[in-house]
Order: C-alpha cells, then structure tokens, then sequence
C-alpha cells in the first residue's frame, strides 16, 4: 500500500518514514528540501533496508502533486510539509500563509481529484494557546498567538469543512506537543543550523560548545521550580502515533483529533539536568528574561488516544536527552571524518 508523505525528509516525516516502512507500507516522499537534505532519504534507506521514492519539489506545486498522484495509486497521505518557525512567521507571515496553507489546498484538491480521501495532518499543541487547565484535552479552548500557529488553525478548520461537504474523507488531525530524540541508529534527527529557537537544539550547541550559554528564559513562572514547564515526547513515540493513526483513518474515522503528548511536564531545569547526567556533559545555563508570548505549563491529556487507538508514549525523558545527543555526536563525528 502506497502512502504519500509530504516533507518527509524533514525531523518528524523523517522518523515516521522509517515506523511506516517497517510496518509494510511503500513510502513516497515529497519535500522542496527547504529545511532538510536529501541524504535523509539514503538514511532511510539504511536503516530499514528498504526503498522509498523520492520526489524533490514544492507541495504547493500543483502540477508536481498531480504528477505523482497520477503515477501511483495512492491510499493515503501524511501531510508534514510546513513551515514551523515561530519568531519567522511573526517577521513573514505571509510566507507562512502562502507556504502552509497553500499546500494543503493543492493537496486536498488533487487527493479530491484521485478520490484519495484518506490524510494525516500534522497540528500542534501550539493551538491551544496559553491553556486555562492542565493537562490540555483535546476538547479545550483553541486560539493562537502568532501566524505559524494560526496556519495550524486554519488547516484545521479548512479539514472541517472538507470533511463536513464530504464524509467520504477519513482525517486524522495530530496535535503534537513538544517531540525531541532521535532514532537509535543516530542516523537521523534534529541538527538545525544556526542558532536554534527550541530548547534541546540549544542545549546541544551549549554541550557541544559551539555555544557559550543557555539562556533559560525566565525562573518566575508559577511552576515547581519557576521555569517553564512542556510535555517533551520522544520523536519514536510520535513516529509510532502516526502509524496508529494511519490505520485509523484506513479503518474509515471520519475526522478525528488527538493529543500526541506523554501527559508528563518537565522543567526547562529538569531538562538540563537530566541532559548533563545521562550524557555526562556540562551544559553552562544563566537566568535570562521571559521569551514574549510564552506560557509557563503546557502538556497533554493524552488519554483519548490511548483510548482510540490504543497508544501510548513508552519512552522517557533520560532517552529522549541521550538519542538527542547521540545524534548529534555522530554528525559531528561524520563531518570530522
Ligand atoms: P521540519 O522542518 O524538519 O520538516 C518539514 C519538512 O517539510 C522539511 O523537510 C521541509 O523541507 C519540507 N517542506 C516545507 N515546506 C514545503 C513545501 N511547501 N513543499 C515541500 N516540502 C516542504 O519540521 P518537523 O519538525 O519535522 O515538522 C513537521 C510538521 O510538524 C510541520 O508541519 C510542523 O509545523 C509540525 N509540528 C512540528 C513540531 C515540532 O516541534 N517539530 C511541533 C508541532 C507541529
Ligand atoms: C515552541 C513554539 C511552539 C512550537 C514548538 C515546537 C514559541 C513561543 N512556541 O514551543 O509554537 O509548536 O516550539 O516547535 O516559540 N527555553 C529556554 N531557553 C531557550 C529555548 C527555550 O529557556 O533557549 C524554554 C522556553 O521558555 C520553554 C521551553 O524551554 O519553557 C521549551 O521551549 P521550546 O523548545 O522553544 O518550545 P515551546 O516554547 O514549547
């Protein structure tokens, strides 16, 4: 069975690429490569010993997309392409329009036109905005902050409507909370370039001492020890979510949403400790000020989707800091070589 993934050589296509191919499916990706790079594809590759097809080019290429549905008998997609920085999508949102929006209308319009009605969608916790009640169920209010999350928003509601016009569609809306980790092999993961936004980038860098220090914004929150709290999970879990939720959806869900979270907060501090410990590094960190528009508390009630399709996030935060980590080492190591 052939499944389309969308951005799928990116941190979290990547990951659900490799779960998809070991549980029997044919993978073909499509991703522009704006924010990852085609060896991922050989990565793959490697570590499953199987073969995906690869098409570089732009989802909101309507001509490329209907290319490809018209090559292959596709039964369902899994929608990852995006763009996803916060701070940017505030500066350009219309970049972030264009880009995150556009695709998806491209996409369902040529799903709409193969009679392909079968798609995953990749949302976030970002939706939520900043949540009166913890932890955040999927029925709680939705609002955003910022042009990134309201693409979110907007892709969700836009799978609403398609869904109300046509309950042939089976959608899958994912609402991820904070993923970090990598797989075992270390073959692939999360190495942004440049300074990262998110915290465990950071922390590596700090690690590695490509940077001096962690600035952990702000130590005043009401939490239990005044730093912010998230629900990181383990980018293997996430993967795992996906293929529960593909066969949900193959099953005939209509339209569904879930939490993919742990249920489980940690501190920013936490973090770091447990990153020092388990890697047995040093990360040098300075209270700094609080970053604008965060929250101090986020994470999941991941119950429903325990529920519904039987998943749960197995792996904890001492995995997540060492794979995250080895990861990178090992690039560092490759580029050395
Ligand atoms: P990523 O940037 O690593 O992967 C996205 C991939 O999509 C990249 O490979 C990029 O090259 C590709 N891409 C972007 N726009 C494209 C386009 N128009 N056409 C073709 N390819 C395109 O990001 P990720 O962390 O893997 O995130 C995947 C999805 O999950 C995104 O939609 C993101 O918004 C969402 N998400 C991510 C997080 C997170 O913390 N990483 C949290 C919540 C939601
Ligand atoms: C951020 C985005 C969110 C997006 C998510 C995953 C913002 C406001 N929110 O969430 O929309 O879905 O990334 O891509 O950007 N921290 C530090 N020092 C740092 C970096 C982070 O102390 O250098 C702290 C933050 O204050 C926060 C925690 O670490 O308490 C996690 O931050 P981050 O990794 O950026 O994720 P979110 O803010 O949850």
């Amino acid at each position: 069975m052939k499944v389309l993934v969308t951005g799928g050589c990116g941190y979290i296509g990547s990951h659900t690429c490799v779960m998809l191919l070991e549980a029997g499916y044919d993978v073909i990706i499509v991703d522009n490569l704006c924010n990852s790079k085609r060896d991922v594809v050989d990565k793959i590759k490697e570590i499953t010993g199987k073969d995906v097809i690869f098409y570089k080019g732009d989802v909101c290429d309507y001509a490329l997309i209907n290319k490809i549905f018209s090559h292959h008998d596709i039964v369902a997609v899994l929608h990852f392409a995006g763009l996803k920085a916060v701070g940017e999508s505030v500066l350009k949102p219309l970049l972030y329009y264009r880009n995150n929006i556009d695709s998806t209308l491209n996409l369902l319009e040529v799903m709409t036109k193969y009679n392909c009605k079968n798609i995953v969608f990749s949302s976030s916790a970002t939706v939520y905005g900043a949540p009166k009640t913890l932890p955040i169920k999927e029925s709680a209010p939705l609002s955003t902050t910022n042009p990134y999350g309201s693409t979110k928003l907007y892709i969700e509601g836009i799978l609403r409507d398609v869904y109300e016009a046509d309950k042939n569609w089976n959608i899958a809306i994912l609402r991820y909370f904070n993923p970090i980790g990598a797989h075992k092999s270390g073959l692939i993961g999360e190495n942004p370039n440049g300074i990262p936004n998110n915290l465990m980038p950071y922390i590596i860098k700090v690690a590695t001492k490509e940077l001096e220090v962690l600035n952990i914004f702000g130590d005043d929150y009401d939490t239990p020890d005044g730093t912010g709290v998230r629900d990181y999970i383990h980018i293997i879990d996430l993967a795992k979510g996906h293929i529960k939720a593909l066969d949900k959806v193959l099953s005939g869900s209509g339209i569904v949403c879930y939490n993919l979270g742990t249920g489980h907060g940690y501190s920013v501090l936490e973090l770091v400790k447990t990153f020092e410990k388990v890697n047995n590094v040093k990360v040098n960190y300075r209270i700094a000020p609080r970053r604008e528009g965060d929250i101090a508390a986020c994470y999941a009630d991941p119950t429903y989707a325990f529920q519904e399709l039987g998943w749960k996030a197995e792996l904890g935060i001492e995995d997540m800091c060492r794979d995250a980590y080895n990861y990178v080492m090992k690039c560092k190591r490759n580029t050395s070589d």
